[in-house]
Parts: C-alpha cells; sequence; structure tokens
C-alpha cells in the first residue's frame, strides 16, 4: 500500500529528556482511579447498565499501560472517564495530580471509530485538536507532515475522509491523536481496523512514539509542551482486543471483568526495550500471552 512507516522519521523523533533530570511528574501518578463508579442511567424503559465498578488503578508517569476485556465491559468507558468527557458516580478520576471535572487539553484521544469530520481534509482533521484547545497553530502545522509520515500517510493531507479505507481513516485518528502532542495518550482498539501485518508495524511504530514523541524534522518544540524545557516521557492507555498486542507493547496489561467492569488482573511484563518483532517468537513472550489468556479465562470472558 506504499506506506513510508518508519521511512524518514529518524529525522523527526525528538530526543528524549537526558537521563538523571529530575522528573517533577514522576511522584505523581499520570493517571490514577480509586473506587470508580459508572452507571449508564435508564433510558427508553431500558434498565440502567452498570458499566464499571470498584476500579482501582494507578499508572505511572511515561508508563504504558495495555487493558484487555471482553466486549461492554466498560474499557471505553474507562478511557473517556480519564479524558473527562462523562463523570463517574461513585470514586475519583485523578489526571497529573488533578481531579478530572471535564475535558483536559493534556490527553490525546483515539476513539474505536474514527470520528473525522467529512467536510475537512485530512490535514483539516489534524489541526482540530489544536483548534479545539486554542493551542499555537503553528506548531501543530509543523508536525503534520512527521505525522502523517508517521502513520504511512505521507502525501494525503489534501485528501477528504471518504477517499480514505477504513484502516487509512483510523490511522488519521490516531495521529490526530497525536497532533497537540499530550503527555497522555488515550487509545481505544486504535489498530482494529487494519491488516495484521500493518497492526503488527504500527505497534512498533507507537512503540516509537511512546519512547520519543514527534517534532518537526527542524527539530522545534512539541505543541502544548513547548513551555517545558524536559518535557516527562508520554503515558499511555491502550484498549485492544488483542492480548499479543496488549504484551508487545506494555509495561502492565490490565484484565478486566465482564460487565460490571473491575479489574481481574495486571501483568507487569518484563520484556526488554526496545521491542522488536522477534520478540513474539520467544518463550517470555508466550508465557506472558498465556497468562492474560489464562486470566481472561478466569474472568468466564473466553
Ligand atoms: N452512552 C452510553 N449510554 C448508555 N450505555 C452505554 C453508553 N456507553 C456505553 N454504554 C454501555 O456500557 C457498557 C460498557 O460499554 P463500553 O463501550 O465502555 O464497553 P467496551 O469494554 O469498550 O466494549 P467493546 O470492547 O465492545 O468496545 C456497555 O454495556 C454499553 O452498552
Ligand atoms: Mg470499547
Amino acid at each position: 500500500m506504499g506506506s513510508t512507516l518508519g521511512v524518514g522519521y529518524a529525522a523527526a523523533v525528538r530526543t528524549p529528556a537526558p537521563v538523571g533530570i529530575p522528573n517533577p511528574d514522576a511522584a505523581v501518578p499520570a493517571v490514577r482511579l480509586s473506587g470508580v463508579a459508572k452507571t449508564y442511567p435508564a433510558r427508553r424503559g431500558l434498565p440502567p447498565t452498570v458499566a464499571l465498578k470498584a476500579v482501582d488503578l494507578a499508572v505511572r508517569t511515561g508508563e504504558f499501560v495495555a487493558i484487555v476485556g471482553p466486549s461492554g465491559c466498560g474499557k471505553s468507558t474507562l478511557l473517556r472517564l480519564v479524558a473527562g468527557l462523562t463523570g463517574a458516580d461513585a470514586g475519583e478520576v485523578v489526571v497529573r495530580g488533578e481531579r478530572v471535572r471535564g475535558p483536559r487539553s493534556d490527553v490525546g484521544l483515539a476513539f474505536q471509530r474514527p470520528v473525522l469530520l467529512p467536510w475537512r481534509t485530512v490535514a483539516g482533521n489534524l489541526r482540530l485538536p489544536a483548534e479545539v484547545l486554542r493551542l499555537p497553530r503553528d506548531a501543530a502545522r509543523a508536525r503534520e507532515a512527521a505525522l502523517l509520515d508517521l502513520v504511512g500517510l505521507a502525501g494525503f493531507g489534501g485528501r477528504y475522509p471518504s477517499e480514505l479505507s477504513g484502516g487509512m481513516q483510523q490511522r488519521v485518528a490516531l495521529a490526530r491523536a497525536l497532533a497537540h502532542d499530550p503527555p497522555i495518550l488515550l487509545l481505544d482498539e486504535p489498530f482494529g481496523a487494519l491488516d495484521a501485518l500493518l497492526r503488527e508495524r504500527m505497534a512498533v511504530e507507537l512503540q516509537r512514539i511512546w519512547r520519543a514523541p514527534v517534532t518537526p524534522p527542524s527539530g522545534g518544540t512539541a505543541a502544548g509542551r513547548s513551555d517545558r524545557p524536559a518535557a516527562p516521557p508520554t503515558t499511555v492507555l491502550l484498549v485492544t482486543h488483542s492480548v499479543a498486542e496488549a504484551v508487545f507493547l506494555a509495561d502492565r496489561v490490565v484484565t478486566m471483568t465482564p460487565r460490571p467492569g473491575t479489574i481481574a488482573d495486571i501483568l507487569a511484563v518484563d520484556l526488554p526495550r526496545p521491542r522488536t518483532l522477534e520478540v513474539l517468537d520467544g518463550e517470555p513472550f508466550t508465557r506472558a500471552t498465556a497468562h492474560v489468556r489464562r486470566a481472561l479465562h478466569a474472568t468466564g470472558a473466553l
């Protein structure tokens, strides 16, 4: 499909913050959920839906956490709570030390469905977060080419969503979540519409973005975080239905129970970084995926 994934990317990554410089954010979890519950109210004569109950989770700054669980167990709801798009009925959702009370500008969210504005071009869609969040537009524009290159869509900036395949639209949505270089990335099945091969390559790219966020080739500072001398590493919460993807990417894999969703198991994935696709063939990887599958089984999900 003529993708340029990876090509030209080396010039477009930011040098990570030097090791040894104290990170003021490190002491406070990037995301903390304590005793969180969420019920969607009864509607049209249908009973209320208890989506989440008693969810406790603390995610360190710079950590990559993957969430797996059966369909309908509340994974998307959990991400929406962290993004401030919906409120919890009980408990507390805290992002970077602040209780979440509404939508947050320091969070980038790629929804399960791409939700692109059909009347805007790809580039126009990428500019949306900067416009909505009233961030400096120049920095976001400067990153456009690097972001499109990153998701294998170089040269597609002038196309409209209707001119793209489902997988391409999903990659635009991923690029859009990255557009303002948010310190916290919430990704809901970002590769669901991609074929298996591209999905693997995107996972490798995502690992790279997480380790060193995208900047324009000129090396300018990233939009939204330009005021920070040494930006903290990106924290990622990834929802996926792929156990292999979860283990490949994450520092920890969280397994949820069927609805009402709560946390059934947390596995720390102790595979060295950066991880290459060869990891998928190794014994430690197989052991980790077997553990997560067993945890899913134990919840009665499979
Ligand atoms: N806006 C809403 N209004 C009413 N009920 C909702 C709403 N959003 C989600 N739900 C219900 O809450 C439950 C959890 O939904 P959610 O989308 O969080 O699940 P999920 O784990 O992301 O599922 P999937 O893996 O299929 O995407 C489901 O039963 C769903 O029907
Ligand atoms: Mg979902």
